[in-house]
């Protein structure tokens, strides 16, 4: 397997572990443990504290993703080099669409480090959930770079049927739903 093909598979179970994390993030912020569906999942399921999952999972998949963009230059046919990865509009192929890449990755960086204890403390509940709501954003990047990005670095327009290219529209539409529902909870909590 081409090291480039590694990094495609990476960067799909980075958007699909974000997906999850960004679930349980809106799951953890609409008092699920109250909801009627929850209530009649089996004992074991509810046994599961989703606070613990959606910490793990945060974590997992910053190191996936790190994985994902870090071996990119290794492949000499990716004609990536590691600066490339500092100044992603400098790179040799859809360098817009790598830099959204990069932002959604700064952003779950910012999350991760703004929710150590030490610096949520310092930062207040308020300011720390302002900064957490950044996700939203995030999930709408890693989504449109992760559609567009041609896994062979060819350039090529975005084949929709690609079965790799369906998992990231599935994320895309659970997400959209996801957040339909967020708002709606808001709303009707004003
Ligand atoms: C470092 C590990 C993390 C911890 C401990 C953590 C913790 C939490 C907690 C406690 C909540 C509930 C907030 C509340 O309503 O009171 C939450 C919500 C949320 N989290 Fe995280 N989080 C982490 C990382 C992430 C990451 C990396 C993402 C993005 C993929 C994310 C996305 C979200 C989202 C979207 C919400 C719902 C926000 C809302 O609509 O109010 N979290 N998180
Ligand atoms: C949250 C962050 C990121 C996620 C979730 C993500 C996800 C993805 C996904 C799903 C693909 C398409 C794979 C396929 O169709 O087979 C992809 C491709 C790509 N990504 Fe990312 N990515 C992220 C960050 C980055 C960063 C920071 C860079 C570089 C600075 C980068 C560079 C690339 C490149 C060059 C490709 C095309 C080659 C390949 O498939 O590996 N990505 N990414």
């Amino acid at each position: 397997m081409e090291t480039i093909e590694i990094s495609g598979i990476l960067g799909l179970t980075a958007l699909v572990l974000l997906t999850l994390n960004i679930l349980m993030g809106i799951m953890l912020s609409t008092a699920y443990k109250q909801s009627d569906y929850w209530k009649k999942l089996p004992a074991k399921i509810k046994a599961f504290k989703i606070i613990d999952i959606h910490n793990y999972t945060a974590y997992f998949a910053l190191v996936i993703v790190f994985l994902h963009f870090i071996i990119i230059p290794l492949d000499p046919s990716s004609k990536f080099s590691f600066n490339h990865l500092l100044k992603p509009l400098s790179a040799p192929h859809q360098p817009i669409f790598v830099l959204l890449g990069s932002i959604s990755f700064l952003a779950l960086l910012i999350v991760i480090i703004t929710t150590q204890k030490i610096v949520k403390k310092k930062l207040g509940t308020t300011t720390w959930r302002n900064i957490h709501v950044i996700s939203y954003a995030t999930g709408l990047l890693f989504i449109i770079h992760g559609l567009v990005m041609d896994p062979l670095l060819k350039d090529r327009p975005i084949d929709f049927i690609d079965p790799e290219k369906l998992l990231v529209e599935a994320c895309a539409l659970i997400l959209l739903a996801a957040f339909v529902f967020r708002y709606k909870y808001k709303v009707g909590k004003k």
